[in-house]
């Protein structure tokens, strides 16, 4: 799967959003190490603080799915057209648990550009327990 059909899944996805809340709506979809396609969209709740992003949820497939590297992953999201929308400080975080150094964090912009990230640049000296 190239980049265009990835960003094509993120937005299928995009459209099932439950982003009563903050009307923005996020998709993301992802490859794991078989080559395998997991996607999330954010789920927000009237409780706010209990809303889950897209990326978390996209890893979450991957995790019950059985796998646990990304080697791909492409986010979009906005009120209704697309803003920019990078993953969140805790996104970062999730993606980095699940990332190397060959792994791409890739971002549709407002102006449907594709901008490419590692994982060390949107959070450097990230946090890793030994285990
Ligand atoms: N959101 C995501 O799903 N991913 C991000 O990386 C940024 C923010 C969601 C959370 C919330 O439902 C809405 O976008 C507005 O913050």
């Amino acid at each position: 799967m190239n980049d265009q059909e990835l960003f094509e899944a993120v937005m299928r996805v995009r459209e099932n959003a439950y982003s009563e809340y903050s009307g923005f709506s996020v998709g993301a979809a992802l490859i794991d190490d078989e080559g395998n396609l997991h996607v999330g969209c954010n789920v927000e709740n009237s409780a706010y603080p209990e809303g889950t992003c897209a990326e978390a949820n996209a890893i979450a497939s991957m995790i019950a799915a059985g796998r646990r590297k990304i080697t791909v992953i492409a986010v979009a999201g906005g009120h209704k057209e697309l803003e920019n929308c990078t993953p969140c400080g805790g996104c970062r975080q999730k993606i980095a648990e699940f990332a190397d150094k060959n792994t791409r964090i890739l971002v549709m912009n407002a102006d449907h550009e594709i901008e490419e990230f590692g994982s060390a640049d949107l959070l450097p000296r990230s946090f890793h327990l030994q285990h």
